[in-house]
């Protein structure tokens, strides 16, 4: 009996020796621990000894048995160390890859750009409308004091829908509509598209403006000019000026075209102002009181100025873009510089 313990003694370790994974443990306790295992069976066999015999070998196989469970144990902790090992080596993360970026959009350019001129205006007490993009004859024109016969109504340069609805040319209609929901004091920007069958290098079918309109008692070309002066200086971050030049246009009286002294050579002239030290940068004036008249409005009471800025052409010149269709074709390579 001392020899075949002996000999399962031997075929334990060598057993033991070879478990590398769980399965090998179960059959590992299945053989020697298990209820049909080798250490019951041995156990069994007790039986066929003296009573003197007995109790010695049954201590020994007992002990065999308290040995075979602590080494399944010890096999078991083991096993599990390296499954946890296992597991962590699959699970490491190599900080030193790179992240993975999560990409988000950003604002158009032209979107940029229209937020920062209104925050400037909204600084000064303007608010905000926005007029339809379809508009009739008489609000983009008739009212507007362009005359039946003014060239600015030949078919060339707006699209028409039907008879008397075309797409807005500019966004002074907007003028007429605020005029006739509001009666003064009126300080109102009007953003937004606007249509005109033109396109080349500086011209699109679809370009931005914003309108600005003020009308109250008193109001004169030096309140214009010193608006203006704030809002330049504002959108381009410089210390510049505006200067006004006569110009013509149906519905103020009299008109002015204003320029920026150059921001970039800061009036000495470079490539940018074409060596004049000045750019033009939008179109304005006094509202024409017969535009005034058609809203309702009495010119021996109030006056007004008005002024027409289109987005692109700011946004050209804050950006020192030189073509405006970069600002359509919308290639995120462009698009992408203009993250905040
Ligand atoms: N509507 C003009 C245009 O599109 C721009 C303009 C000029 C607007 C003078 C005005 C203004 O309000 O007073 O060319």
């Amino acid at each position: 009996m001392e020899q075949k313990m002996k000999a399962l003694r031997a075929q334990m370790e060598e057993k033991l020796s070879r478990v590398d994974s769980r399965e090998k443990l179960a059959s590992f306790w299945q053989e020697f621990l298990g209820k049909k295992g080798a250490i019951a069976e041995m156990m069994k066999s007790l039986g066929g000894l003296s009573k003197e015999e007995r109790p010695a070998m049954g201590k020994l196989i007992n002990d065999l048995k308290v040995q075979a469970e602590e080494r399944y144990k010890d096999c078991s902790e083991r096993m599990e160390q390296m499954e946890m090992a296992a597991r962590n080596r699959k699970e490491q993360v190599d900080i030193t890859l790179p992240a993975k970026k999560r990409s988000t959009g950003n604002l158009h350019p032209i979107t940029i750009v229209k937020n920062e001129m209104i925050n400037v205006f909204l600084g000064m007490g303007f608010e905000v409308f926005e007029g339809p993009e379809i508009e009739d004859d008489d609000h983009n024109f008739t009212r507007l004091n362009v005359a039946k016969d003014h060239p600015a109504r030949d078919m060339q340069d707006t699209f028409y829908i039907a008879e008397d609805i075309l797409l807005r040319t500019h966004t002074s209609p907007g003028q007429i509509r605020v005029m006739d929901m509001e009666k003064p004091p009126i300080k109102v920007l009007v953003p937004g598209r606007v249509f005109r069958s033109d396109s080349d290098a500086t011209h699109s079918p679809m370009f931005h403006q914003m309108e600005g309109l003020v009308v109250d008692k008193g109001i004169t070309l030096c309140d214009l000019q010193g608006m203006l002066d704030r809002f330049v200086q504002q959108i381009f971050d410089a210390d510049v000026k505006t200067r006004l030049r006569p110009s013509y246009f149906p519905f103020t009286e009299p008109s002015v075209e204003v320029d920026v002294s150059c921001f970039e050579c800061g009036g000495k002239g470079c490539s940018l102002c074409k060596h004049t030290g000045w750019i033009e940068v939008l179109g304005g004036g006094v509202v024409h009181q017969q535009v005034l008249r058609n809203c309702g409005i009495d010119p021996e009471v109030y006056s007004g100025f008005a002024f027409g800025i289109g987005i692109e052409r700011i946004a050209m010149l804050k950006y020192g873009i030189n073509n405006m269709g970069l600002l359509f074709e919308n290639d995120l390579r462009f698009l992408k510089q203009f993250k905040d």
